[in-house]
């Protein structure tokens, strides 16, 4: 049994110093056979995705690893305790599948879970953390280990909160990697948001599920965006808030079936790549239509998700539908519309109209730091790929229900020079409110549509 002490704490030291070698530092992308099939599938179907990815183009634009999700294996180990192969699901074994994956440029990856049982009831990785790890990599299996939460032993067991009872795969991984002297296991934690993991989680792994299940509709995809809106601070490099697989394609088909509309589709690829979420598909690529693919294959988004010079979430600007600051309230029939951050081609700005009916919204460009105050910008909208117009003081778009708009705004230079209009004191100051504070250069203020006399 291994108790935390001062030398495993110290060993934090070391499990960062993997991570910043450039393991995890971006979301992964990939497919998990989750969401499409539960425990209904083959290796045939699993291959067929792999194939799938490659054809499609899905391989190129960065969709590289596949998680065989729950109920791969047989319900009992072995004598020796290894996991066994379930022959039936997979003809020649798991090494055999894997080499079948391969040849479409896909790895493989791990799922489990930190308790006596996975959460279908097939063996867990508790107190089998190294010996499963080493059965993943005999297996060729390199990329990830999803890690998940059910069958936790008693507390008197582990004498452990979730912190200590996921550490324990971290170590291994660790151990597995100096072993070897390889790359470790991107290692990601599939524990529902627990005891607050944005908090801890980033100390013993790259990523952290904020959240219980996904399902394919549009209720779970605003409870998810609402869960990232009090926790995206934590995403960073190496550290990814993980919404969870992706339901695109999943209207009419899918385990549970979904019926989510396009736009709906749309708002959720949008959320999950510009929250910096993992990116692993989930629908049955056999049946992808052209629009399932457009959604899953927007390179301009994934480029954001996976920008080299740029970890950090988009991060919400106003609250529910008011159009100030003045009454920030977390509010979950209505997760925050708007966000903003800064990517390596410009500032990203997303809106979702999360309305039943078309509704106009818009911002002021002095209302987030990504962009500069008294400026314009090219706006570009990353799903029509289209320049869609300069951006002077504010930016507004009509959008349907539920859908997204995701734009990249590129400085073009100071706004124009324009004559003051009629009433109008002074050009406007960066402030969401009144004008308080904005100056002018004799020193009085312009203040609620009248000029102060303040002076130095
Ligand atoms: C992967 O897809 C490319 C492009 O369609 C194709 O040329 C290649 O043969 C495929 N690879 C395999 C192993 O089928
Ligand atoms: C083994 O695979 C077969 C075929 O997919 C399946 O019917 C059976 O339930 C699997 N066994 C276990 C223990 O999952
Ligand atoms: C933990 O507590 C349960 C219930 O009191 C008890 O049956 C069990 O023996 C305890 N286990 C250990 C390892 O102390
Ligand atoms: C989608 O399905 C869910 C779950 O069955 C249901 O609650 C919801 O009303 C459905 N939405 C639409 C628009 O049909
Ligand atoms: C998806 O495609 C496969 C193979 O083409 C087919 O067997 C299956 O029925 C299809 N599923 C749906 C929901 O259309
Ligand atoms: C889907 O896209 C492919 C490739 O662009 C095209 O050949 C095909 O006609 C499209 N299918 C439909 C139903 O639009
Ligand atoms: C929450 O948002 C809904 C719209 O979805 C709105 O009707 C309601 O007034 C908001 N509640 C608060 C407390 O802001
Ligand atoms: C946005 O990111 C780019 C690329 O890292 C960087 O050059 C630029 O300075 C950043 N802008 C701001 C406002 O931080
Ligand atoms: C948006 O900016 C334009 C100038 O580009 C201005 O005429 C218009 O009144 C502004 N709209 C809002 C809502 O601030
Ligand atoms: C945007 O600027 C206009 C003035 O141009 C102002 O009336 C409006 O309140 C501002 N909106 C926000 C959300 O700051
Ligand atoms: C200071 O500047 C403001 C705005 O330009 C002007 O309206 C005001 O008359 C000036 N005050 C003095 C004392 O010159
Ligand atoms: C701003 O001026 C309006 C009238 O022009 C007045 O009703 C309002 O109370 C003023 N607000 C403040 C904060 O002084």
């Amino acid at each position: 049994m291994a108790f935390i002490t001062t030398g495993t704490l110290l060993s934090l030291a070391a499990l960062a110093q993997a991570r910043n070698n450039g393991v995890g530092k971006l979301p992964v992308m990939g497919y998990d056979t989750y969401n499409a099939f539960g425990c209904d599938y083959d290796g045939a179907l699993a291959t067929a995705q792999a194939k799938a990815m490659n054809e499609t183009g899905l391989v190129a634009l960065g969709y590289n690893t596949f998680i065989l999700d729950d109920c791969y294996a047989l319900k009992e180990r072995d004598a020796q305790g290894f996991l066994q192969q379930n022959l039936t699901r997979f003809p020649g074994g798991l090494k055999k599948w894997t080499e079948s994956i391969n040849q479409y440029g896909v790895s493989g990856s791990a799922y489990s879970s930190n308790g006596y049982l996975t959460c279908g009831a097939y063996p867990g990785g508790y107190g089998h953390e190294m010996q499963d790890l080493e059965t993943w990599r005999s297996w060729g299996w390199d990329g990830m280990v999803k890690y998940d939460n059910c069958y936790i032993p008693y507390d008197n067991v582990t004498m452990e909160n979730e912190f200590g009872r996921f550490k324990r795969m971290a170590d291994a991984i660790d151990d597995l990697a100096a072993k070897y002297n390889e790359k470790p296991f991107i290692y990601s934690l599939c524990q529902w948001g627990w005891e607050n993991p944005m908090n801890w989680a980033p100390r013993i792994s790259q990523a952290w599920r904020i959240d219980a299940d996904i399902t394919p509709f549009w209720t779970a995809i605003k409870t998810i965006i609402n869960l990232q809106a009090a926790s995206y601070l934590a995403t960073g490099f190496y550290q990814h808030g993980d919404m969870d697989m992706l339901e695109v394609g999943n209207s009419g088909q899918g385990t549970p079936v979904g019926n989510m509309t396009l736009a709906e589709q749309r708002s959720h690829f949008t959320a999950w790549t510009l929250l910096k979420s993992h990116l692993l598909i989930g629908t049955d690529l056999r049946n992808a239509t052209n629009e399932t693919l457009s959604i899953l294959g927007n390179k301009e988004l994934i480029d954001i998700n996976q920008d080299e010079n740029e970890g950090a979430a988009l991060a919400p600007f106003r609250v529910g539908f008011q159009d100030d600051f003045s009454d920030i309230e977390y509010n979950f029939t209505s997760p925050p519309p708007y966000w903003a951050g800064n990517s390596s081609y410009g500032a990203v700005f997303m809106i979702i109209n999360y309305a039943d009916e078309q509704r106009e919204m818009g911002f002021n460009l002095t209302e987030n730091w990504a962009v500069r105050a008294g400026r314009q910008y090219n706006v570009r909208d990353m799903w029509k790929h289209e320049h869609v117009g300069v951006a002077v003081r504010n930016w507004t778009v009509t959008l349907e229900a539920h859908d997204v708009a995701a734009l990249l705004l590129t400085d073009v230079g100071p706004e124009p020079a324009r004559k003051l209009a009629d009433g109008e004191l002074a050009p406007p100051c960066a402030y969401p409110f009144l004008a308080h504070q904005c100056t002018s250069p004799n020193g009085s203020f312009i203040y609620n549509g009248s000029i102060t006399e303040w002076g130095f």
